[in-house]
């Protein structure tokens, strides 16, 4: 079949919403790489200026401009990776063009490598084979889950499977018993609040976008997951993603929107066919697009691919991208809810949220909140890595002790060892060792009194074999490679704090 031309591309695509990361994708798949001529006619296309094109193309790590680039090996060296021989195995894959990528979000797994649209997995070139994703295990404590209450079912990731094991009976509840106004206080009493870092309350934000003078209002689900040793919505979205797609549409159904945009990072290229897959399923049962179980209520959901930038998690950033700016964060206020995609009353969410908010719907508000320990909340996934004997995704209670999950869920260090220190909230929370890794609690108010901080729920373990100093060098090493450069105290700091000193 002959490939498609420039001009076919360019008139499949100028006309969709957000078209300039899809389009750009287009052409790289096709061609392998992003050639000058490519650069040229998609700037003429899109009216861009080749100038500001060039600058957004290269801000990404994933769009290369060398012929057959596409095809070159990415290798993982991320802080779990570089633990398992992850330059190792760069240095071993030379000879084929390998070039090293930030943490891909496999730290429970063997070392990450990047092909074309595929993800192999190993830790050295023998090897090397494709991803088995390993599903979340099962709650060693016997506490009850939210958002893994169903995720090991069989079959979860179909769309009769996902209705089998109570799949939409929260969207069923919510378009058929209650106004759109009763499911944001709904949320609001559950007490959810982000699961991407921030904490915001759901309800909160959901209510100020039904609030916001401007039509179309737009839901966009963060699945960007970039902060290393953070893996959780890899694993919600490649076994449970109706429950994202189910949680985007309540949430429509709350606020008022009527499009939908899943942000899904570069390197989960097979979860974009996974959940092409879901979109599509939905669509054809009437779950999406035009009255939705027969009301007067329209959802058009979209996936964006991102293309490799720490950054773009952050959501002013994402909606740049999806706009098809630079993408630089944003001065705020305005806030999203009121000013975010197009300008536009936008609500942004993260995947662990969207998917806690379907659960939520099928059971009441206090069940939720009532989850948490000692007076906390609900549940959170921790993506759990490094040096204990089983790493994994575990949904813990909110206030379970870091000790309980190390120990007794994950096995503890590897015989012989001890654990050192831990990171939080992947890499961004920095370290807890000593007294503070014994007595913390998994809350925000118990890591932030030992000056870190839950975030996004990444921890990442070090035994008493590791250089704790190389560890927090390849941090900063991180942070600098990834600073955006907006604003100088990251520009010049973090460079600071990587160069050695003297
Ligand atoms: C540097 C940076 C990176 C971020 N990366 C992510 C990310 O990968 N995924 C995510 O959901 N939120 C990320 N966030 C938080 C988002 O800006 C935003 O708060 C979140 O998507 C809102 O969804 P929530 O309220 O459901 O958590 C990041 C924030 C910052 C400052």
């Amino acid at each position: 079949m002959a490939l498609p031309t420039d001009q076919e591309l360019i008139a499949d695509w100028r006309t969709q919403p957000a078209p300039l990361l899809p389009l750009l994708h287009a052409f790289h798949d096709r061609d392998g790489y992003l050639a000058e001529a490519a650069i040229v006619a998609i700037a003429q296309g899109l009216r861009i200026p080749v100038a500001d094109l060039y600058g957004t193309i290269t801000f990404y790590h994933h769009f290369t401009r060398q012929p057959e680039g596409l095809q070159a090996p990415r290798v993982c060296t991320g802080p779990v990776c570089c633990l398992r021989g992850g330059k190792e195995l760069l240095a071993a894959l030379a000879d084929q063009g390998a070039t090293a990528m930030p943490c891909a979000g496999r730290c429970d797994e063997p070392v990450p490598v990047l092909q074309g649209h595929h993800v192999l997995i190993g830790t050295n070139v023998a090897t090397l084979t494709h991803k088995t994703t390993l599903l979340p295990p099962p709650n060693p404590g016997g506490i009850e889950e939210c958002v893994f209450a169903a995720i090991r079912e069989p079959g979860r990731n179909t769309l009769v499977g996902y209705q089998r094991s109570g799949g939409y009976e929260g969207l069923q509840r919510a378009i058929r018993t209650m106004t759109p106004a009763d499911v944001v206080e709904f949320i609001r009493q559950s007490k959810l609040a982000g699961r991407g870092g921030a904490g915001f309350p759901t309800g909160l934000k959901w209510k100020a976008v039904a609030e916001a003078g401007g039509q179309p209002k737009t839901i966009v689900c963060n699945a960007d997951e970039g902060e290393p040793g953070c893996f959780k919505d890899r694993a919600i979205l490649d076994y449970d993603p109706f429950a994202v797609i189910e949680g985007m549409t309540i949430a429509a159904y709350a606020t008022g929107a009527t499009r939908g945009f899943i942000y899904l990072r570069y390197e989960y290229p097979e979860i974009a066919q996974t959940l092409q897959q879901a979109i599509d399923e939905a669509t054809a049962g009437g779950w999406l697009g035009a009255n939705i179980l027969g009301a007067d209520f329209h959802f058009d959901l979209y996936i964006r691919r991102g293309a490799g930038a720490y950054i773009c998690g952050e959501e002013g950033s994402l909606l740049n991208s999806l706009e098809g700016k630079h993408p630089f964060p944003r001065n705020r206020p305005p806030f999203p809810v009121t000013h975010g995609f197009e300008n536009l009353p936008t609500a942004v969410n993260n995947v662990e949220t969207l998917a806690s908010a379907a659960q939520i719907m099928r059971h009441d508000a206090d069940w939720y909140a009532g989850l948490g320990l000692n007076g906390n909340a609900g549940t959170k996934v921790i993506s759990l890595s490094g040096d204990v004997q089983r790493p994994g995704n575990y949904e813990v209670p909110f206030g379970l002790p870091l000790r309980t999950l190390l120990y007794d869920w994950a096995g503890g260090p590897l015989p012989g060892r001890s654990l050192q220190a831990v990171t939080m909230a992947g890499l961004s929370g920095g370290f807890l060792s000593g007294e503070d890794m014994q007595t913390a609690t998994l809350d925000e108010p118990s890591i932030r009194s030992k000056g870190s901080m839950l975030g996004a729920a990444g921890i990442i373990a070090f035994d008493d074999s590791r250089a704790m100093v190389e560890v927090a060098h390849n941090a900063m090493e991180f942070f600098a490679h990834e600073s955006c450069g907006k604003c100088f105290p990251c520009r010049i700091g973090t460079q600071r704090l990587m160069a050695p000193s003297g």
